[in-house]
């Protein structure tokens, strides 16, 4: 996939606050790809965008599109459109003027123009809807026709800052599939601001975690929850457990008092880590069985599952992702595997991080990186392998063989489940 945008060095400071609000920011985006720019508020999203866009000059640093550098070149001869929050359409133009605006600036024939609007509205799912009036229309289908209205003329770069944020919650969540589908089916390069962590995991091939001005990580979505490269990523990208620890040796990590099997390494002897552990990688166990035990405190009920705060002995709360319901106040063991413990150096540039993530995680056996019928086959497989081993283990017992056979039929055709 080429790069179809680039900012090398670019830093941006405004004259009359004095205020440096981007810190030398080096990106590259890919051609085609839903790209998200993720922060809290004031990091810098809509500055980076404003200047993708044209609406606004780095302070330093180049700019390319295409790999030529547009730092000079005017935001109406860039092909990037922007959907802005308010999604600025006309008003006293029907949704088709709306949408055709772009086409009747070229000077295409009428015929074409009424012909890619009527295309354009059925992507976005308004078929049917050229003559409507802006004022009648509701806040999705106003976000929709501005959509159009960007794509209708296959923009190189398509910018949305914050489109969804002023949808309410059931409408937010259809919008981000049918724009990961526009998307998709146009091909167009998306890049979308948001500071809703969810909102970005779920929509985008890749994330800028963004703070204070600066790109903190970034990543696929997998990547970034999995193996985020500090504190403040952990804390920003998901609810974590994130606790201080010590690295003893490669894949040999201690907190809380005691020594745990881990999967990374590469640091200093001894070197202070955090480590993260997510809500969803613990389970429960019968007291002692566990790593350690711990006392629950609250219980939450969460549709999918349990959400539940627990003590351990040195005063830690761990938060803990159950489909079974705890009891208040009882004590119980807390289990998790050595891939569950990602480890965050705490003072690590980005370069360095993915150096040690590559030499130490082995994310090649990751069946869901495959898609469900992968993981289904390899889960088949494993249970192949244990049946055979069973009967391996019944042959020398000397069993009836035609009964045998038909138990092993039976559990190999019990599976196949997704
Ligand atoms: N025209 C301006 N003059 C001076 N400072 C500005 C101007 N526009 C933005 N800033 C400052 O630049 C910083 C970054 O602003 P920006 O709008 O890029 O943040 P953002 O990440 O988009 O935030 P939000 O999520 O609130 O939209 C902020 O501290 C803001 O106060
Ligand atoms: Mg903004």
């Amino acid at each position: 996939m080429p790069t179809i945008i680039t900012f090398k060095n670019v830093n941006k400071t405004y004259d009359d606050t004095g205020q440096v609000v981007l810190k030398d920011i080096n990106l590259d985006i890919q051609e085609g790809q839903f790209v998200t720019l993720l922060g809290a508020s004031g990091s810098g999203k809509t500055t980076i965008l404003n200047i993708i866009a044209g609406l606004l000059d780095a302070t330093s640093g180049d700019v390319l599109l295409d790999g030529k550098r547009i730092n000079d070149v005017p935001a109406n001869q860039r092909n990037v459109h922007t959907i802005f929050q308010s999604y600025a359409l006309f008003p006293n133009m029907t949704v088709g003027e709306n949408v055709a605006f772009a086409l009747k600036l070229q000077g295409l024939p009428k015929a074409e123009i009424t012909r890619r609007v009527s295309e354009t509205l059925t992507l976005v799912q308004l078929a049917g809807f050229e003559n409507r009036s802006i004022a009648k229309l509701s806040g999705g289908q106003k976000q929709r026709v501005a959509i159009a209205r960007a794509i209708i003329d296959q923009p190189r770069v398509l910018l949305l800052d914050e489109s969804l944020s002023a949808l309410d919650h059931k409408l937010r969540k259809d919008m981000q599939y049918e724009l990961r589908e526009i998307q998709q089916a146009t091909g167009i390069t998306f890049v979308f601001v948001t500071h809703d962590q969810e909102e970005a995991l779920a929509m985008s091939d890749w994330i800028f975690v963004m703070k204070d001005g600066e790109i903190v990580q970034s990543g696929t979505p997998t990547d970034i929850y999995d193996e985020p490269i500090n504190h403040f990523v952990a804390d920003f990208i998901g609810e974590s457990n994130i606790l201080e620890g010590n690295m003893i040796a490669d894949y040999r990590v201690s907190f809380n008092g005691q020594i745990f099997d881990a999967v990374d390494g590469g640091m200093r002897p001894n070197e202070a880590i955090e480590v993260v552990i997510r809500p969803e990688d613990l389970w429960f166990t019968l007291p002692d069985e566990g790593k350690f035990n711990v006392r629950v405190d609250t219980q939450l009920f969460r549709g999918v599952h349990y959400e539940i705060v627990a003590t351990d002995d040195f005063n830690n709360e761990w938060l803990i992702h159950s489909t079974h319901k705890a009891l208040v106040g009882e004590t119980v063991g807390l289990d998790f595997e050595p891939e569950a413990i990602h480890i965050m150096r705490l003072h690590e540039s980005e370069e360095e991080f993915d150096a040690r993530i590559e030499e130490y995680v082995d994310d090649s056996v990751d069946p869901s990186e495959d898609g469900l019928v992968a993981a289904v086959k390899e889960e088949e497989a494993e249970e192949e392998a244990a049946v055979l081993e069973a009967l391996a283990e019944k042959l020398e017992n000397t069993m009836d063989i035609t009964e045998l056979a038909k138990e092993i039929d039976e559990k190999l055709n019990d599976g196949n489940k997704i």
